[in-house]
């Protein structure tokens, strides 16, 4: 089996207001796969067609290569937006009662996954004490009780530090290389999960609007020069026909980045100029993944 998870025209309303529009997903066996898209995009609800929480308009969802059915979603765990505890009740006593919940009958497995997640020796601490950081770890441990085969985490590094990131990036790659799980992750912020991550969905206004490995992703992240010119029609004529370059792109009016021959700016300088161009500006620039998304998006991310 190739896909572990698979959805076709996933399609929601609410009232009037359509909020995810043809969604079709793809996520291999051992992938981590991103889910980015800026608030509101639409990834809860996604994730909750995905899981069966909520009915789709229309569309299907493909779990290991069947319908849904119970037997499916006992292989999955997940964490939809902030997840919920008891707060007066211990790190133990809140995994205990989940535990039951799931049918797990040895109890061991709360103290194996507390020390999973770097909890060890933290099972008498009440809830309500804990940081935002080892509130979520405590929520991963939960969703790992039943050794599903398939982690759905929804917005999992959300307001967590960079050495909170780190440790989670550290513990789902652990969990994808030790138990060959496959995991699917969501985040507003492509810097959160760019290193974590081996495939990409980015969904916006409810639509997916790209669906890629990441190092495509990778390889498009590329140097080149940008140059600001009065004519672009005159510019591109002599990048094409005088300097042979056909790696470029208008970026928008009267700017150009060109991706080749980076190593002789001087002569492009001249060429354009010896031609009649105006060239106001020119500089060496990379584009960032972070570029590529906003540009995808149309926004800024914070
Ligand atoms: N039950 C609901 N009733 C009406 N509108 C809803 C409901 N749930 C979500 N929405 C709307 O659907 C859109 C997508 O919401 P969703 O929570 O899926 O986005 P998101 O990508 O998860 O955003 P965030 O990054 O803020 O978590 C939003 O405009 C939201 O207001
Ligand atoms: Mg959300």
């Amino acid at each position: 089996m190739k896909y572990v998870l698979r959805s076709n025209g996933l399609t929601k309303k609410y009232g009037d207001k359509m909020i995810v529009e043809d969604v079709n997903l793809e996520v291999e066996q051992g992938d981590i796969y991103g889910f980015l898209g800026q608030n509101g995009a639409g990834k809860t609800t996604v994730f909750r067609m995905l899981l069966g929480l909520i009915k789709p308009l229309r569309g299907t969802v493909e779990w290991f290569g069947e319908n849904p059915s119970t037997a499916s979603f006992n292989r999955i765990g997940s964490m939809i937006e902030t997840p919920g505890f008891y707060p007066n009740l211990t790190v133990w006593d809140n995994l205990d009662i989940h535990r039951r919940m799931c049918g797990v009958t040895d109890s061991f497995v709360i103290e194996e996954h507390l020390k999973l997640v770097g909890m060890e020796g933290m099972g008498k601490q009440k809830v309500k004490k804990l940081s935002l950081g080892t509130k979520q770890r405590l929520a991963i441990a939960r969703t790992l009780l039943h050794r599903p085969d398939c982690l759905i985490l929804d917005e999992p590094v959300n307001g967590l530090d960079p050495i909170g990131i780190r440790e989670t990036r550290e513990l789902l790659l652990e969990l994808r290389n030790k138990r060959s799980m496959t995991i699917m992750i969501s985040s507003h912020i492509l810097g959160e999960i760019g290193q974590m991550v081996n495939r990409i969905g980015i969904i916006h206004g409810g639509k997916m609007i790209e669906q890629l490995d990441y190092a495509e992703l990778q390889r498009r992240n590329r140097t080149y020069v940008e140059i600001r010119v009065d004519n672009d029609g005159k510019a591109t004529w002599i990048l094409e026909q005088q300097l042979h370059i056909k790696d470029y792109t208008v970026w928008e009016k009267g700017r150009i980045r060109v991706y080749e021959r980076l190593e002789d700016t001087g002569m492009l300088n001249k060429t354009l100029l010896d031609g009649g161009v105006i060239v106001s500006e020119m500089s060496l620039c990379s584009e960032t993944l972070e570029d590529h998304f906003v540009k995808l998006t149309g926004g800024v991310q914070k």
